[in-house]
């Protein structure tokens, strides 16, 4: 060891992120010592730039709904204008909020927090070296969680009008016009808040259906119900190209269709930041950017874990916040159980909302050949019709077997993943929770009821 070495830390974690700053706090409560480096903001994307202000602007944009439709209701309302410097400071005052308890988390817990960029300098027996702005940091284990940025395609430059979640999280006005290209997850919920702001927005997609990892039954209620909002749909559309001209973004869909907007959303995926941090050359293996590890979350390096969108699988802060909790545990020596990827909730905040546990019904058909499947609509459930939302709860379960797949879509659905996520993580079986009493009237007797009719005694469910 050099002279001017400092401690060696029991773990260096680099990326204060979910899956970072999660693994960092479990690991000071278990009494390890940390080094925690972060280049930008602790909390990272989804603090910052991803789940909670996003989140935030779609309860904005379910006030200016609630606003519009209170005639619905008989209550007498009228929409006025949606103030996008009032959406910001409420959404930023959210985020400020949690940001400043999360700095408190960190600091009560005496880990050592590094601002600055760090990069990986060489990985060996109980000496892993990472160097931040000129500091060496040693830790006996290295965990590297990087995170993610937003993709973009070749011969698309984000600037101006041509933007991705990041910027588009923070505009000073509701544009006219939006293209959003790209119908997954940030693209529906983006897609969502617009409209409901008031713009006129087209969703340009690629495959075929909108939310296309999601249940087909699902991505078919989210179109109807997207269309019904007045959302222009072009599935089965892939992007070709696109020119800012003045105040205008065109975009050229494969087959030469012209659209034209004030604003091009590109939200295309999103890609793990891995580069130029000398993964690879300490001997870190890195596949198509991503950094494979086994179910333990070891990279093929001693010492070295890896978690979060870094690693191939859903990119979700929740799956991050587990795994980090995971690797802490493990290195302390608590032998904890790996992460159940399967079972791990998908929630995709639009509306109506999407929850998701499991398998689909395509994929259970594929493990399983026989299947059987319920769909209850929400019609028949009192709540949902209070709300006047539409949408159902799908079950798929394995023949005579358990449920392997919870398919959610409806206002405030997303608040249901939990149960669906004992259901399916527990391998319950239909008659297990169709003996469980459901509170009435709530939305989470729809999944009471699901379980009821796939048990073969359904009680309020038509047909
Ligand atoms: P995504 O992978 O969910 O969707 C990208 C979509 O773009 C795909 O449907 C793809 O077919 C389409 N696409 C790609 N190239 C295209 C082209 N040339 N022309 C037309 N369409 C094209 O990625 P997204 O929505 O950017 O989200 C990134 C990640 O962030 C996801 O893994 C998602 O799970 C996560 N996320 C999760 C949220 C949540 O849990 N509520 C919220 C936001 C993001």
């Amino acid at each position: 060891m050099s002279a001017d070495a400092g401690p060696t830390y029991d773990v260096v974690v680099l990326g204060g992120g979910s899956g970072g700053y999660a693994c960092a706090l479990r690991a000071a409560e278990l009494g390890l010592t940390v080094a925690l480096v972060e280049k930008g903001k602790l909390g990272g994307t989804c603090l910052h730039q991803g789940c909670i202000p996003t989140k935030a602007l779609l309860h904005a944009a379910e006030v200016a709904d609630s606003a519009r439709e209170g005639s619905r209701f008989g209550v007498k309302t009228t929409f006025e204008s949606v103030d996008m410097s009032g959406v910001n400071s409420y959404k930023d005052g959210v985020v400020a909020r949690l940001y400043t308890g999360l700095q408190g988390l960190v600091s009560a817990r005496s880990i050592d927090y590094v601002e600055g960029s760090g990069r990986v300098v060489s990985v060996g027996a109980e000496n892993q070296v990472v160097d931040v702005g000129g500091r060496r940091l040693t830790g006996r284990h290295l965990v590297l969680a990087t995170g993610s940025v937003a993709r973009t395609l070749p011969g698309l430059e984000i600037s101006g009008r041509v933007m991705t979640s990041e910027q588009a999280l923070s505009l000073d006005h509701v544009p006219a016009r939006v293209i959003v290209l790209g119908g997954g997850v940030i693209g529906v919920e983006f897609a969502s808040v617009f409209r409901s702001f008031g713009s006129e927005v087209t969703v340009v997609e690629a495959l075929p259906r909108l939310v296309a990892s999601e249940d087909e039954a699902v991505s078919k209620q989210l179109e109807r119900a997207f269309r019904k909002r007045g959302i222009t749909l072009r599935t089965g559309a892939r992007f070709e190209s696109a020119e800012q001209v003045g105040d205008v973004v065109a975009v050229t869909i494969e087959g030469g269709a012209r659209l034209e907007a004030d604003l091009l959303l590109v939200a295309v995926g999103r890609g793990p930041v891995t580069e130029g941090l000398g993964y690879e050359q300490a001997g870190v293996v890195v596949e198509r950017g991503f950094v494979p590890t086994d179910e333990r979350l070891r990279t093929n390096l001693p010492g070295v874990y890896a978690v979060g969108d870094i690693v191939p699988g859903l990119q979700l802060a929740h799956r991050g916040f587990a795994q980090g909790i995971f690797v802490a545990e493990d290195i302390a020596g608590l032998s904890p159980a790996p992460v159940d990827e399967g079972g791990i909730p998908r929630v995709t905040y639009c509306d109506p909302e999407i929850a998701s546990v499991g398998l689909t019904e395509a994929q259970a058909r594929e493990r399983f050949g026989d299947v059987e499947v319920v769909e209850y609509n929400l019609g028949g459930n009192g709540k949902s019709q209070i709300l006047q939302t539409q949408g159902f709860v799908k079950l798929v379960r394995e023949k005579d077997g358990p449920v392997v797949g919870v398919h959610m879509i409806g206002a405030r659905m997303g608040e249901q993943a939990g149960e669906a996520q004992l259901i399916v993580g527990w391998d319950a079986f239909p008659a297990d929770v169709a003996g469980l009493v459901h509170a009435h009237p709530t939305q989470n007797e729809a999944l009471g009821e699901a379980h009821l009719a796939l048990a073969g005694k359904p009680l309020h469910a038509h047909g």
